[in-house]
């Protein structure tokens, strides 16, 4: 059963419930008030006969009451005598009588209450007889003697009988009225969940992303159809970027490496003299380590792609105050001028060594022998500042981006992705990456990341 039908007969059901509790109600209090009224008027009855009795004759059973005013009050009356005879009756037909109980004997003493039941009598039509339900009241009349006053059950069935199709119309209505805005509600509230698992199963079958779910309002559901398509924007744009990776390194790795085969089919091909086949072989070499670098920077780009599972809370001032330390032991002609002020933030360690690294390798790559390169981390950022050639103006909006080296800068080793994983590492740690141009020359180059707490001292 979908989950529409079950809403449906969910709401269907309790309102069928709550519709029969108050039909059955307003059956039984209509009942009940017709019953009354029947009765009070049998009382009332009851009454004008005992009037016109002592009007008449005040000691005996004989009441005159006449066939005329019987008539006029409608409705069924005898008289009985304490031997159980009907002594006088009105407006029965002949040969039928109001059935005579051992009860209603006893009434004639005047010491019982006078009471109400219901019976059936028959009445001859014809050839036939018609039975007909009446409810009797039986009273004291004089000594001796007792009155029945009847009427036909039909006042009360026939009106009740009209209450019931008009409370069966109503509730029958009611309920399909219900079934038929549960239809519609749901099918508006499960609009977004449709759309929704359609959207998924069309990723599924065509790992297409770009596909978004049509969303209004800002109910629970429209917050999920929302949760949805961020979701879906996020895989997007990680599988684009994925892509543009993979087309990017493959363009990259081309020309080095036909490179290495040329100089590999020319040391095949020609009896070349050992000096210069020392002179390629050495060549080979170098551009095989600026292989192996580029590779291992597109590996760590594609890493950067991954969620970052190992994060922790990382003394930054530390972590680069060791990677300041390699890079001495690396390159012993720059000078290092460090201010690093105790911070800590939440981060994946060796990313953000790598990140550092490689901004520290960029300041030593362009600084002048024994100039200062400063060094300083505050606040969760680190600055790394030196004094070589600077980035021009219009190198400066695409030096972040992958693959981009800035032509002064092509004649030196490197592979333009140094920066793009400074920029992601910064990014997936919820940070940010700068470039300035002090006025007095050099570049500045920074990252910033949210600090875990600014007023944390060292001990
Ligand atoms: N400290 C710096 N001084 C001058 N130019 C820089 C500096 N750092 C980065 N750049 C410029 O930004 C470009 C991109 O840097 P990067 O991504 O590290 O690539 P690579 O170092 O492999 O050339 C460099 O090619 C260079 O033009
Ligand atoms: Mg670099």
């Amino acid at each position: 059963m979908s989950f529409r039908l079950r809403l449906i007969v969910m709401s269907a059901l309790a309102v069928t419930v709550a519709i029969a509790l108050v039909a059955s109600t307003v059956y039984v209090l209509v009942r009940a008030q017709l019953y009354n009224e029947l009765d009070r008027s049998l009382k009332d009855r009851t009454a004008q006969a005992t009037y016109v009795k002592n009007l008449s004759s005040p000691t005996h059973c004989n009441v005159n009451l006449t066939s005329s005013l019987a008539g006029r009050l409608g409705g069924y009356y005898q008289t009985i005598t304490a031997t159980g005879d009907v002594l006088k009756h009105f407006g029965l037909p002949d040969g039928t009588r109001l059935p005579v109980t051992k009860r209603v004997r006893s009434m004639t003493t005047g010491r019982t209450d006078a009471f109400f039941t219901g019976v059936t009598i028959e009445i001859p039509r014809g050839k036939s007889v018609q039975k007909q339900g009446v409810r009797v009241y039986t009273s004291f009349l004089a000594p001796d003697c007792a009155i029945q006053v009847a009427r036909p059950l039909t006042a009360v069935t026939q009106p009740l009988r009209r209450v019931a199709v008009a409370l069966l119309v109503v509730s029958l209505g009611g309920i399909g009225l219900a079934v038929i805005l549960g239809w519609i509600v749901a099918g508006m509230a499960l609009r977004p969940v449709r759309n929704m698992t359609e959207a998924s199963e069309h990723v599924a079958r065509t790992r297409d992303l770009s596909r978004r779910i049509e969303m209004r309002g800002r109910d629970e559901l429209a917050r999920l159809a929302r949760s949805f398509n961020t979701m879906l924007e996020a895989l997007d744009l990680s599988l684009r970027s994925q892509r543009q990776l993979v087309a990017d390194a493959s363009h990259e790795l081309r020309t080095p490496l036909t490179t290495v085969k040329t100089n590999v089919e020319v040391m095949l091909r020609a009896e070349l003299p050992k000096e210069e086949q020392k002179e390629i072989l050495r060549d080979v070499s170098q551009q095989i380590d600026e292989l192996a670098v580029l590779v291992t920077d597109i590996v760590d780009l594609a890493r950067g792609v991954e969620p970052n599972l190992e994060v922790e809370e990382v003394r930054l001032d530390l972590l680069v105050e060791q990677a300041v330390g390699r890079e001495r032991r690396l390159s012993p002609r720059n000078v290092f001028v460090l201010d690093l002020k105790p911070c800590l933030v939440k981060g994946v360690p060796s990313r953000l060594e790598r990140a550092v690294a490689n901004l520290l390798d960029n300041a030593c790559k362009w600084s002048p022998p024994d100039a200062e390169i400063e060094v300083a981390v505050e606040g969760g950022t680190v600055s790394v500042r030196d004094h070589g050639q600077g980035i021009d103006d219009e190198d400066l909006p695409f030096v972040f981006d992958r693959f981009y080296r800035a032509p002064s800068a092509r004649a030196l080793p490197g592979s333009g992705l140094g920066l793009a994983i400074v920029r992601q590492v910064a990014e997936s740690h919820g940070g940010q990456v700068t470039v300035e141009q002090p006025s007095d020359g050099g570049a500045l180059l920074s990252i910033v990341l949210p600090c875990l707490d600014e007023s944390w001292r060292s001990p």
